[in-house]
């Protein structure tokens, strides 16, 4: 950071978890590097990803007197990358900002692309914008500290890349997932790596997300309704994501693209990671419903992000309604090996 900005005077946003155990280490070695630190700390929790919570931060950055030119920090899961983001592209018109992502998803996926977002009551990440941080630093270790369940929410994330890309990467971490589990680090390294690879790649060809930007949402049509159904309390953005995916092989495999090993090696890893792939607290008509509220679904029909064959996405419009029944009954009674 010392040698990204010429300013001496950093902020950092945080929440008390993630400030108790790294924001010492964080605003020690900003100090050793000659900044002054200032910690803001909001309280944990996704409904604190608001307008207020953010009112509240340029409060406290007015009354520090924060300038353009101070970088601010956001040290966290995704909550605070996306809050600290939005805080830090519309104080002053933009100041710059580093991502600290200290969760699994925060690492693999909302650090990197410059999405940055508050929810409103009638949504989430209804209010935002674009703005690309100077720079993310990932450091695994943190993920030591993560709990388990945030932690295999995140591997949902890790899967649907590997679902994406045909690159070997879905049979690396088939091959490799108990040491993944095991939080190996030379492992962990490599696939932080490459999802980051894989999510700057489409970044860069589609950053305003009008087109191809759109894959990366693979699994998350039906995901998005289920996280929905429960409130945004049952599920974990990755465990629904997780059925969501599921979800969306059965369809392809509705419509003849994918073979239903296919679809049965979707639900293998995903289980063995210990995610949820079968649709068992909703019925398929809430689930249906809950889509046709989604604002994706209303401005672009009934489309999803389907695989061909295992890496190679394609984003069809129209999949008529019948399919997703039937598909959406499938992801409801099939048992594996049955
Ligand atoms: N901007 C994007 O492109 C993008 C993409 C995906 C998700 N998101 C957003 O990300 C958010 C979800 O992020 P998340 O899954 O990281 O959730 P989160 O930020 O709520 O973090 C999960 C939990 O883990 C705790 N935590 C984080 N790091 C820790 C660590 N190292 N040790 C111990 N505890 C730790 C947090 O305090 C929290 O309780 C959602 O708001 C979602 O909308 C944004
Ligand atoms: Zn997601």
């Amino acid at each position: 950071m010392a040698s990204l900005f010429t300013s001496r005077r950093a902020i950092i946003i945080t929440n008390p978890t993630v400030s108790n155990l790294y924001g010492a280490v964080i605003s020690g070695s900003l100090q050793k590097a000659g900044f002054s630190v200032h910690i803001l700390e909001v309280p944990e929790g996704e409904k604190y990803k608001s307008l207020e919570t953010a009112a509240e931060l340029y409060d406290r950055l007015v009354s520090l007197g924060a300038r353009r030119f101070e970088p601010i920090v956001a040290l966290g899961g995704g909550v605070i990358g996306d809050l600290a983001g939005f805080v830090a592209a519309t104080y002053m018109r933009g100041v710059p900002y580093i991502q600290i992502p200290t969760s699994l998803l925060a690492q693999v996926d909302s650090s990197v692309g410059g999405k940055v977002a508050v929810n409103h009551p009638q949504g989430k990440n209804l209010i935002g914008c674009f703005y690309q941080p100077r720079a993310v630093f990932i450091d695994l270790e943190t993920l030591a500290t993560l709990p388990e369940r945030q932690l295999k929410a995140g591997l949902a994330e890790v899967i649907k890349y590997s679902f994406i890309r045909n690159d070997g990467f879905l049979s690396f971490l088939e091959k490799n997932l108990n040491l993944i589990l095991e939080l190996n680090r030379p492992i962990l390294l490599e696939i932080v790596k490459r999802c980051c690879q894989i999510k700057a790649k489409v970044v860069e060809e589609d950053e305003k997300d009008l087109g191809t930007r759109a894959i990366l949402n693979y699994g998350h049509t039906i995901g998005h309704a289920i996280e929905a159904l429960g409130g945004y309390e049952k599920y974990l953005h990755g465990e629904a994501i997780s059925i969501g995916m599921v979800g969306a092989a059965w369809i392809a495999c509705e419509l003849g693209f994918l073979k239903r090993e296919e679809v049965e090696r979707h639900e293998e890893i995903l289980s063995r990671v210990g995610l949820p792939t079968k649709l068992s607290e909703f019925s398929e008509s809430q689930v249906i419903d809950q889509m046709q509220w989604d604002k994706k679904w209303v401005s672009e029909k009934s489309r999803f992000v389907l695989l061909e064959k295992i890496g190679s996405p394609i984003l069809y419009s129209d999949v008529p309604v019948s399919v997703i029944k039937k598909a959406l009954r499938r992801l409801s009674l099939e048992r594996r090996g049955e």
